[in-house]
């Protein structure tokens, strides 16, 4: 099984983050994508997804993201048997809207069919851990190794 990593991003934090859960999953044949370049037409529901997220303005996708998100919803195409999991990145600070770009990430792939799998990880830049501290010990809590077997 192939582990594909999407980041979505303003300033590159998850891009950071990104290619730390790449280096951790590294048993796996992991490819990295940032979102502004990956077309949805090339999702392939047998590999494993993971989206990285950040969320911008008043609880939205950030930039980086949106392409590929206006054509998911354009395209609304069928990914039944999609696994993906999301990492999200926010700021408790925006209370209401913390972590809402890595939420409209999963439900609008989920609007399409796909699974959302393992724990919906949710970083706060207002605490001291750092994203990719974080998301490396998330990482490995994936549920990968029992897909693939399965
Ligand atoms: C202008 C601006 C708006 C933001 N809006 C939100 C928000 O609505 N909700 C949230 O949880 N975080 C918000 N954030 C925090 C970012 O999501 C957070 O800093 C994240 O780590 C940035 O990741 P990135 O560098 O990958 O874009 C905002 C940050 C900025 C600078």
């Amino acid at each position: 099984m192939r582990v594909v990593i999407l980041f979505g991003t303003e300033i590159g934090t998850s891009e950071v983050v990104a290619e730390a859960v790449a280096e951790e999953l590294s048993s796996f044949d992991v490819s990295v994508f940032d979102m502004a370049d990956f077309d949805p037409a090339d999702l392939d529901v047998s590999d494993f997804h993971i989206v990285v997220c950040s969320t911008y303005g008043d609880g939205d996708l950030p930039t980086g993201a949106e392409p590929f998100f206006e054509q998911l919803d354009a395209t609304r195409p069928d990914l039944s048997g999609l696994r993906f999991a999301v990492f999200g990145l926010g700021d408790s600070v925006y209370g209401d809207t913390f972590n809402r770009g890595g939420e409209i990430a999963a439900e609008k792939l989920s609007a399409c069919g796909a699974t959302q799998v393992g724990e919906h990880g949710r970083h706060d830049a207002s605490t001291e851990v750092r994203a990719k501290d974080m998301a490396r010990e998330w990482a490995v809590t994936l549920p990968i190794a029992v897909l693939q077997s399965a």
